[in-house]
Formats: C-alpha cells, structure tokens, sequence
C-alpha cells in the first residue's frame, strides 16, 4: 500500500440520473486509512446509490472515483473485490436456500482436489461467525432459517471473509440492538486500528458520535458538508434536513377508553409464555424488550400469522379464531411487520398500488372501486411522510430503503385500523419522516384507536408509550407507566433475574 497517499478512496462530481430522478448531483467524498466516515441524510438521499457506485452495482454518469488515488473503472463486484472493497447492502444479498457458510464463501468456495472443500468452508465460516459474536449459528443452517438480526451478522461475516481494506457498510446497526451494535463496533474500530478505511451509513445519531472520525452529509442528491464527528446532534440535523426539528418525541396522550385488544395467556412452546394484556383505545402501549424475547412472535400469533397453542386473542370483545390474518383484519387489527421487505410490500408494483393494498377493499361503492378516492388518499399519506419518488406510478423496488418503509407504513394508516401493531416503525427511517410517523400515531389514538408498539430504540418506546410492557425470555417481565418507565427500569426487567445457576435461557428459539 503507498504511503505517500493515506487516501484510500476518493469520489469527485459523482452525478447519477435514473428515469425521473437525479438521484446524484455533484457528490465529493473521501475515505482516509483507519477512519470511519459516516454517510448521513434523509431518505432518498442518494446515500445507498453512492456506494453502490464502489460496490460496482450501478456505474456513474459523470465523475471520477479513485483507489490509492489512482483513478479507477468498478464495473461489477469482482472489479470491487479486487480493489479490496467489500460492500454491506442495506438490501440483504444473502440466498435464503443456501448455507451460512455458502452464503460466506459464495463463488469463493474452499476447494480440494477440484471439489468444494465443505469440511474447511463449514471450519472457516464457523471462525468468522466468532468473530462477530454468533458462535451459536451453526454454519450449515440455511439462511432463510435465521432471523433478521443474524441475516445481517451473517453479512458482516461475509464482508470480513474477503480481507477488505475499504468496508462499506449500509445501515448495519438498522436491524441489530443492544449487544450486537456492540459487537459491530468493536469489529469496526479494530479494523480501524488496522488501518482500514470504514463508510458507514446510519440514521442514529448517537452512532455517528459513539464510532466515526468524520461525517459527510448528502441532501438532495449532493454533498453538503463535511463535519467532525463530534458535532453536536442538532447541527447534524439542521445540516441534514434543512430546519432544526424541535420535539423527536411529540407524543399527545388522548383519553383512554375500553379495551379494543384483550390477549390472556397466549403461549406457543418455545416462543412465548402467559401472555397478558390489554390495549385501549386511545393508548399507545408499547412493547420492549430484547431481540429474541418473544415480541415479534406474540405480536404475529396476534395478528394470525402463526398459530399459539393455548390462550384467547379478543378484538373490540369479539374473540379471534386462532392462526386466521383475514379474520384479525376483519375484526380491525392490522399489522406493520419488522420483516417489511419480506411481508409488507409488493415490490414490482406502483407505490399507489401498494398504498392501496389493504384499503382497496373498503373505497369501494356500490361494487365499484373508488379509483379516484384511493389515489386522493395514496397522494395524502405519501406527501405527509416525504416519500420521496418520481409519482405515485414509479415501482416500489425502485424507491430507496427508508421510502420503501414509508409505504409499508402509510398502507397501515390508510387502512383505518382500530388496533395497529408497529413492529418497529422507525427502523431504516429518518429523523424528521419518524416525527412525523409519531405524529401519525397520536391521530390514530386522538381518534380512539389503540396502538401497540415493539420497539427496540428505547427513547422512541419511553419517548411515544403511555405504558410499557417489558418482555424477557418469552414472558411479561414487568409493566411500567410512562412516568416510570426509564431506561434503567426497562432494561432491569428486559435482561431478567436469570440466576448464574439456572441454564442459559437467553435464546428463546
Ligand atoms: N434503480 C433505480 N431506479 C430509479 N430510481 C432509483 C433507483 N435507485 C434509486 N433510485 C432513486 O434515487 C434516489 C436516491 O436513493 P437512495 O437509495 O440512494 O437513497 P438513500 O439515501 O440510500 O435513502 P434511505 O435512507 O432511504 O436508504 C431515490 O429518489 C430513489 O428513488
Ligand atoms: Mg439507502
């Protein structure tokens, strides 16, 4: 490597146009050896399309881009691999049918004699998988068996494997909590120490002070500034969206009023145990815990994705058969998945056509659909959240990964549920589309619906619930009333009171 230039990457005048959009305008951005550059802006700003310009999916229009400052041609991942840069997706590029470890070693497979060396893949995939904390994957499980949170492990893993001297890294923290960002940063910073250089997109704000050096802020397709790292979150807001965003939390409590959803001692074996509670109308409850304690799972046996094996789900005093999503909707439930990508969007379709998947049913008059209607309503919800897009005909698979988001969510709204499950709403958003996806959720309750909210960013759950049930190891935990409700309090009820003798029950799958 030359010494005389520290720059491992430099990008200059980057313009990328696409049908209808010019997503890239002028970009600059350099990466220095044993530095982490933070990538930050609103959603669809351009930050995925730029480094998919090193990864050597899309190609610029315009521009240079330069490795060990000589100018260079990236036209495919292996062009990337051998420039040494591995690429974190924020879309996963994982092979649900395939192995962790071929997914690691993917076209790259040990080989002994000619024939893929399986024994020393599934060894080297299993030392990898060490290294970023999940020891507890065995490496011949296939990848569609995993949850989210491993998938992107399992990513990570993946990049590490090539030895790459730039990393780029797509919102990697936007499905991990807790104990896995730790994880993740630690790896970061030591290959930092080893001099390699780290891109690194988020929109918690917190992260970029907690590991980066410096930040670049893109708006609007271009590069606006160039700050340390250490610069004070409202600054990077203003930097970011353009105006200072005054409440993140804007929560309005509304009167409460009779139990719309009813849940008495749900259990699946396995998933979770005596489940209870109640949401009124006109409260947001929200459901916190720690990845694997079971919400996810309770709130899909709720909505009839997944069957339970004894308990009572009751919708508005009406009790629900079990395992049946038509009768949940039909009672009023609707449910916003974690997994929005897989469950929530048909991506080859318009955005209107997505937005009006669960009302289409409802805006019809007299057999007639109410075309007109649905498209006023699609407009409305699209303008209040930002999405940003070419019109309401442009493909959802075309929409950058926050704006997707916003589609999943605005279908819900539309949809006028009297009880909306959020599995983690704001993940992927950013900061100003989550006020005013909060705002959104303070309609609902102002109108007397209930709201039930998973969420793993703590501030948003102490910040938007007016209780806070805590889940651990697939049980209630512990409830507590948003005045009491702190992060301390929540996180003593989140981690148990598991003994060191009793048997490690902190994996409920
Ligand atoms: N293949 C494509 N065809 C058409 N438009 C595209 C395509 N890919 C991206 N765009 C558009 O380019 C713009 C920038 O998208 P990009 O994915 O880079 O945003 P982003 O900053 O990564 O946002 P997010 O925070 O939501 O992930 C968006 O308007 C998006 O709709
Ligand atoms: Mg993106």
């Amino acid at each position: 490597m030359s010494t005389s230039t520290p720059e491992l990457l430099r990008m200059e005048g980057l313009r990328k146009v696409f049908p209808g959009v010019v997503a890239l305008d002028g970009v600059d951005f350099d990466l220095r050896r044993g530095e982490v550059h933070a990538l930050l802006g609103e959603n669809g700003a351009g930050k995925s399309t730029l480094i998919k310009m090193v990864s050597g999916a899309h190609r610029p229009d315009a521009g240079r881009i330069l490795v060990d400052g000589r100018e260079v041609r990236i036209h495919g991942a292996q062009d990337a691999e051998e420039l040494g840069i591995a690429t974190i997706h924020q879309e996963f590029n994982l092979v649900p049918a395939l192995s962790v470890a071929e997914n690691i070693f993917l076209g790259r497979q040990p080989r002994r004699l000619g024939l893929i060396d399986r024994p020393r893949m599934n060894a080297d995939a299993a030392a990898l998988l060490a290294r970023v904390g999940v020891e507890d994957v065995d490496p011949r499980t296939p990848v569609g068996e995993l949850g989210i949170a491993r998938m992107q492990m399992v990513e990570i893993a993946k990049a590490l494997s090539t030895r790459a001297r730039i990393l780029v890294m797509d919102e990697p923290t936007a499905v991990l909590t807790g104990d896995e960002v730790d994880k993740l940063f630690r790896i970061v910073r030591s290959l930092r120490a080893d001099g390699a250089g780290i891109v690194f997109i988020t929109h918690h704000l917190e992260e970029i002070a907690a590991l980066a050096d410096r930040v670049t802020i893109l708006r609007d397709g271009s590069s606006v500034a160039r700050v340390p790292a250490a610069t004070p979150q409202d600054e990077l807001v203003r930097l970011m969206v353009g105006r200072s965003i005054e409440h993140q939390y804007p929560r309005r409590q509304a009167p409460t009023g009779a139990p719309l959803l009813r849940v008495r001692g749900l259990s699946r074996h396995g998933a979770f145990q005596d489940v209870d509670f109640d949401v009124h109308a006109g409260e947001v409850l929200g459901l916190a815990g720690l990845v694997g304690a079971g919400r996810t799972e309770v709130a899909r046996a709720v909505f009839g994705i997944d069957p339970y094996d004894t308990g009572t789900v009751e919708a508005l005093g009406r009790q629900l058969p079990r395992h049946d999503i038509n009768a949940a909707m039909k009672a009023g439930i609707g449910l916003i998945p974690e997994d929005r990508k897989g469950q929530g969007l048909v991506l080859d379709a318009a955005i209107e056509e997505n937005l009006g998947l669960v009302t289409l049913g409802r805006s019809s008059r007299f057999g007639f659909v109410d075309r007109a209607g649905a498209h006023e309503a699609a407009r409305r919800i699209a303008g209040r959240l930002g999405v940003r897009m070419a019109g309401l005909h442009q493909h959802v698979a075309t929409l950058s990964g926050g704006n997707q988001q916003k589609v999943v969510i605005g279908k819900w709204l539309l949809a006028d549920t009297r009880v909306l499950i959020l599995d983690e709403p704001t993940r992927g958003i950013d900061v100003g589309a989550k006020v005013e996806i909060y705002e959104l959720v303070n309609e609902l309750t102002a109108a007397g619906h209930a709201v039930l909210m998973i969420s793993s960013d703590l501030p948003e759950v102490l910040g938007m619930s007016d209780r806070v049930l805590v889940m651990s190891q697939g049980r209630i935990a512990g409830e507590l009333p948003a005045h009491r409700a702190t992060q301390d309090a929540v996180m003593t009820l989140a981690i148990g009171t598991t003994t060191p003798n009793e048997p490690e029950a902190s994996h409920v799958h």
